[in-house]
């Protein structure tokens, strides 16, 4: 079976790049911009049709979310229009396809980890536009799963990891946001499940439904940064400071622990704790470093 991954050369397309090796049932078939935009409906559809290709995972996305906050025509543009061109061809090619959206469409105001049956209200432009994005999949007659995961990280790419690691060298001491809690997700451990989901999903009816991934456990942005510095063996003071006091152009959710019970319970998927998937992740960066 051949699987298109869109928006390859990002955090999680990278990393199920790094893993396909491992699942030989499918042929894998990569693409990013420029060469294809999934916002170009007739180019998605002749490139589907021609390579043959019987599921995607999307891992194409806007993901700057300060940034979206004034860039919401291109933000939609990718976030939404393109899942729904997406849609369209997995319900017109009869194909399976994995969607990726966000806790960000969260408001924050829970206190246990969010269910997929909670409502989404999301706080910001990014959010707002994933949002249109997931209601696509969700109201499509396609052989569809909408997963939503939090606060990605990754070998490849920028993320909050790589920039703890970098400003940690150069300062002394930073301050990091103590009153936002979620959890963060390695992002080879989103691509294992995504590829077991493909895996197993031909036996099950998958149309629309929504399922939460993140890694377990949860963490402010501060316990994170404290974590990285450790393991990282970062000599750098890290400070706690409140959201207040650290404004930025959009709003995020104070809480947005996910609840990963159904993933777990329809596809026997393990998840790792959050500290050990970081611990593995800066083992490779520090490899990596040191082989430079
Ligand atoms: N990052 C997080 O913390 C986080 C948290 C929760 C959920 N998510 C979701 O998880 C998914 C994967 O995120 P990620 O961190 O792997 O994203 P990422 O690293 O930003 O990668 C996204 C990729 O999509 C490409 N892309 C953008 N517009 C495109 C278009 N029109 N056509 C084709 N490709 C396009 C980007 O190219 P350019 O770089 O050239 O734009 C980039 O290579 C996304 O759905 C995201 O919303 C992410």
């Amino acid at each position: 079976m051949k699987v298109l991954i869109t928006g390859s050369n990002g955090q999680l397309g990278s990393e199920i790049k790094a893993l396909a090796s491992e699942y030989t049932n499918f042929e894998f078939v990569y693409s990013d911009l420029p060469e294809l935009d999934i916002c170009k409906k007739n180019l998605l559809t002749q490139f589907v049709i021609e390579n043959n290709i019987k599921g995607i995972v999307n891992c194409a996305a806007y993901t700057a979310v300060d940034k979206a906050e004034k860039d919401g025509v291109l933000a939609e543009l990718v976030n939404a229009k393109a899942v729904e061109n997406l849609v369209a061809v997995a319900e017109n090619q009869h194909l399976k396809l994995i969607h990726i959206s966000t806790d960000y469409v969260f408001d924050g105001t829970s206190h246990i980890p969010y269910s997929e049956k909670m409502p989404v209200s999301p706080l910001g432009v990014y959010g707002k536009t994933k949002r249109a994005g997931e209601l696509q999949v969700i109201y499509s007659a396609s052989n569809s799963i909408l997963i939503r995961t939090s606060w990605l990280y990754s070998i490849y790419g920028n993320n909050f990891v790589k920039t703890m690691l970098r400003l940690g060298a150069e300062r002394e001491s930073l301050g990091v946001i103590c009153d936002q809690v979620g959890t963060p997700t390695y992002a080879r451990d989103l691509a294992q499940a995504c590829l077991e989901i493909l895996s197993k999903s031909e036996r099950l009816d998958t149309q629309g439904k929504v399922y939460h991934f993140s890694n377990e456990g949860a963490a402010s942005w501060y316990d994170f940064a404290k974590s990285i510095m450790i393991m990282g063996e970062v000599d750098c003071q890290v400070n706690p400071i409140e959201s207040k006091d650290y404004p930025t152009p959009a709003a995020r959710p104070h809480y947005s622990v996910l609840n990963k019970s159904k993933i777990k319970a329809d596809f026997g998927i393990q998840i790792p704790y959050w500290g050990d998937s970081l611990c593995d992740c800066i083992d490779i960066l520090k490899t990596e470093k040191f082989e430079e």
